[in-house]
């Protein structure tokens, strides 16, 4: 049966992805958080000159989602990314949340004591897989480990 959520997440990511700061990847990754009441929340990568200031799609959405005050609202995520051509992406890959982006994703879980659902969808919208972040990011590290509730 078709993921109907998904596949509305999958589209605000890939539509996400054409805004996408990577001339020096040529790498768009888009991402789209979805919030308990519906909103969707959009992220792209945004590289730097000086390479390892670049920002993941991900962390960008979900720090958006931080500035709004809604981390904890966080249900879902949709990622996509590709090779860049034309101002759009492509690619028959799905793309996986690096580690980093799983790390502060599970920041979010945490605050809304859930775990979140990741669609991971190729550029060319051929393949979407469902994960929960805790497939992803088994035995993670929390505010738990740090004694704060
Ligand atoms: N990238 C993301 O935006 N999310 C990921 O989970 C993996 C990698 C970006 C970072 C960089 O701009 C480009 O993809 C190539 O690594």
């Amino acid at each position: 049966m078709e993921d109907v959520a998904g596949r509305v997440l999958i589209d605000h990511a890939l539509e996400a992805s054409r805004n996408a700061h990577a001339p020096y990847s040529r790498f768009g990754v888009g991402a789209a958080l979805l919030l308990e009441d519906g909103t969707i929340i959009p992220g792209t990568n945004f590289e730097n000159a000086s390479y390892g200031l670049s920002l993941c799609a991900e962390t960008v959405a979900l720090a958006a989602a931080n500035v709004a005050g809604r981390l904890k609202e966080v249900v879902a995520i949709g990622i996509v990314g590709g090779v860049i051509a034309n101002g759009a992406i492509e690619g028959d890959t799905p793309i996986y949340p690096c580690g980093r982006c799983r790390q502060v994703l599970n920041e979010a879980a945490d605050m809304g004591r859930r775990d979140i659902v990741v669609y991971c969808a190729s550029a060319d919208g051929a393949i979407m897989r469902r994960h929960l972040l805790s497939e992803l990011l088994p035995h993670a590290f929390g505010p738990g480990d740090l004694g704060i509730a």
